[in-house]
């Protein structure tokens, strides 16, 4: 739902929270050089608003994007002003969607020659730049790509949100908890595989992980598990306290047709349950600008985690590009299939 009334303009979401109607608008008006972009949200006639203004530079190209207003949790909680959302962010892109990219295969390039490039900070800098709303990196218990190091100077460089992806290993948790990421996504890994193979087994290791994810909260940090959209899984990270979740999309994003059709049904299925329990959505893996349309279906999405194809593209295109292009497509998101 959108409308423009002269300088004025209104994106309204409507979703619906067990049986309760939702309204979430995101008005934004120019006067002036000033710029004023204001959430309105509400809950069974309860309205509640939170205004930004900035400067307007450029015209109507500093946006900033709705996803830029945290809207992460209860529409009626305080937005998270830490980050991006004051941030003069030079993008183009009004998405319902962040965009959170994984820089892992830029270490990946600068580990197998063993050299001190590809710069991780220039990366995520770049990626900042062109309209990221964070950064995502996975510390593997093997540091076949990220080290250590580079976490702590990505915590200090970036502007917008670190997303830290780790096993549920207590050496790793020790970096996380020296390093205080705004999220961290806990995963499975394995040795062996080329990237994370399926969700974490949150029903089946509630009593491993509910330490690890007390240890995070109480230090301040997010926490999302990665699982699959299966509702005994959703059920158990509501169980464990974990505020967000990340729907794994590899398995249909390496499906075609009647069986990616299906899979994309779960996914939907998935994320308007773990909605309606109260947990915030992402989504991510295998993402490419090709299968991204049908993600775009997912109700409640909130973040994107995209890595692997937009390095890939970037060879081509250039990083800033790479990631605008990315952005781009994510512009159709208007709350998916309700
Ligand atoms: N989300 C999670 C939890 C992941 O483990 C990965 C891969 O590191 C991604 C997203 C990004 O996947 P891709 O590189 O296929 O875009």
């Amino acid at each position: 739902m959108s409308s423009v009334k002269g300088k004025k303009e209104k994106k309204c979401l409507v979703s619906s929270v067990k049986g309760k109607k939702e309204k979430k608008c995101l008005v934004s008006s120019v006067k002036g050089k000033k710029e004023k972009k204001c959430l309105v949200s509400s809950v069974k006639g309860k309205k509640e608003k939170k205004c930004l203004v900035s400067s307007v530079k450029g015209g109507r190209n500093n946006e900033i994007p709705l996803s830029s207003l945290d809207t992460r949790h209860s529409p009626l909680l305080p937005l998270d002003t830490r980050h991006s959302s004051l941030l003069p962010l030079d993008t183009r892109h009004s998405s319902l969607l962040r965009l959170g990219v994984n820089i892992d295969h830029v270490a990946t390039l600068r580990q197998v020659r063993g050299t001190a490039y590809p710069d991780l900070v220039q990366a995520a800098r770049v990626c900042e730049a062109a309209g990221a709303g964070g950064i995502t990196v996975h510390l593997r218990e093997d540091r076949r790509h990220i080290q250590d190091r580079d976490v702590f100077a990505l915590r200090k460089a970036i502007k917008t949100r670190l997303n830290l992806e780790m096993a549920n290993n207590p050496d790793i948790l020790s970096v996380a908890l020296k390093v205080r990421p705004d999220e961290v996504c806990l995963v499975p890994e394995r040795r062996q595989e080329l990237t994370t193979e399926g969700g974490l087994d949150a029903a089946g290791q509630e009593r491993r992980l509910r330490p690890t994810i007390g240890k995070l909260r109480d230090a301040g940090i997010e926490v999302s598990l990665f699982i699959a959209a299966d509702p005994r899984q959703i059920e158990a990270a509501a169980r464990l306290g974990a505020p967000v979740i990340e729907l794994h999309t590899g398995t249909y994003c390496d499906l075609k047709g009647a069986a990616a059709r299906r899979e994309l049904t779960a996914l939907c299925a998935g994320a308007r349950l773990a909605h309606a329990m109260g947990l915030t959505v992402n989504a991510g893996h295998g993402i490419n600008l090709e299968n991204a349309r049908g993600i775009l279906e997912i109700p409640h999405l909130n973040t994107l985690n995209i890595g692997h194809s937009i390095i890939c593209n970037a060879v081509f295109t250039g990083l800033n590009r790479a990631v605008r292009e990315m952005l781009e497509a994510m512009r159709a998101y208007h709350g998916g299939k309700p």
